[in-house]
């Protein structure tokens, strides 16, 4: 299969490209300037907002799908600055989607929890979403412009969240963050009252590979299989790299000034996507064992 990854320099987007060519698929990587990530595949610097150029350059690999893991992702960059949010959000989804429709090939394009407001997740795929925020409203305007630009078994909707993994680039994450705080003695203040379904980068990569080789149509939860709360999550962080647990500083989020808002009693119930996919969401302690190896290896 021949297939096109957006974002191929971030997070998901180097698994995701990784998993993809060791299955045996010719991939193209776009990403915004210099290639940096190692393998043999093909690769275009296209910033998602030049529509022209990113229609050029897929019009000529012709995929048989795309992936779209790639966005602006700084929650509070996209309050500061909406329309390149907009532009990375929204404006590159639907020109992926008209790709999409001109080729068929299958879209699948990542969204994330914040399309609901955090009022009572966890959330089935079915819930009826209420964003909150910059970054919230451009993810939600995201999915729906799938849902309008592309027939219904043509689109696949991949929501994730808190996704964690050892950054090649040095990007901050969840994960790494919490990680390299506690391995250095420092306090780490967590949220409370904050539920979240984590994720980590590697699974979350091999759910969207199989929903795009099986082009699985419609909306999916392709996160951790576990919600629970950042405090909770920090505790079994220092369980598992023997971190000391006093140094997690529980702290709520309604008391804290946000730039931009988070929902908070947020998680994605996961229920369709373990019953259907090969590659299972997995449990917090995976995801863990996961991290531990990456730092191993990462030191
Ligand atoms: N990370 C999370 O906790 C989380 C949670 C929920 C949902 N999601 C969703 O999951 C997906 C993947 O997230 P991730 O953690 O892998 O994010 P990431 O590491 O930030 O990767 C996104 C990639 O998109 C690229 N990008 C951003 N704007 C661009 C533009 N205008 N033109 C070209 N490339 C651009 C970034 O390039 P640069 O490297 O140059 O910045 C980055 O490599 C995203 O759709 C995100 O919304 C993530």
């Amino acid at each position: 299969m021949r297939v096109a990854v957006t974002g191929s320099n971030g997070l998901v987007g180097r698994r995701l490209v990784a998993q993809l060519l060791a299955a045996g698929h010719e991939v193209l990587g776009l990403a915004r300037g210099e290639r940096r990530v190692p393998g043999a595949f093909a690769y275009a610097a296209v910033d998602l907002a030049d529509g022209a150029l990113l229609t050029t350059t897929l019009t000529g690999f012709r995929p048989d799908a795309i992936i779209n893991p790639g966005g602006m992702t700084d929650v509070d960059g996209c309050e500061r600055d909406p329309v390149a949010a907009y532009d990375a959000n929204v404006s590159a989804v639907a020109t992926l989607a008209k790709v999409a429709r001109t080729l068929t090939a299958h879209l699948v394009h990542v969204s994330t929890d914040y399309v609901f407001d955090g009022e009572d997740g966890p959330y089935s795929v079915d819930a009826k979403p209420n964003p909150r925020g910059t970054y919230a409203l451009t993810k939600h305007a995201g999915e729906q412009t799938v849902k309008a630009l592309l027939p219904a078994s043509q689109w696949t909707i991949a929501r994730t969240a808190v996704v964690s993994g050892w950054p090649s680039t040095g990007k901050n994450n969840f994960g790494f963050w919490l990680i390299s705080s506690l391995a250095q003695g420092k306090q780490v203040p967590l949220f409370e009252d904050q539920w979240v379904s984590t994720s980590h980068a590697t699974n979350v990569a091999a759910m969207l590979k199989e929903l795009a080789e099986r082009r699985l149509p419609g909306l999916w939860h392709t996160c951790g299989a576990e919600v629970m709360d950042r405090v909770t999550f920090g505790r079994r962080v220092c369980e598992r790299f023997g971190f000391d647990g006093a140094l997690i500083r529980p702290s709520r989020m309604a008391n804290v000034k946000l730039a931009s808002p988070r929902p908070a009693r947020s998680g994605l119930d996961v229920t369709k996507t373990t019953q259907a996919l090969e590659a299972k969401p997995w449990s917090v302690a995976r995801a863990l064992d996961e991290l531990f190896r990456e730092r191993q290896e990462n030191p």
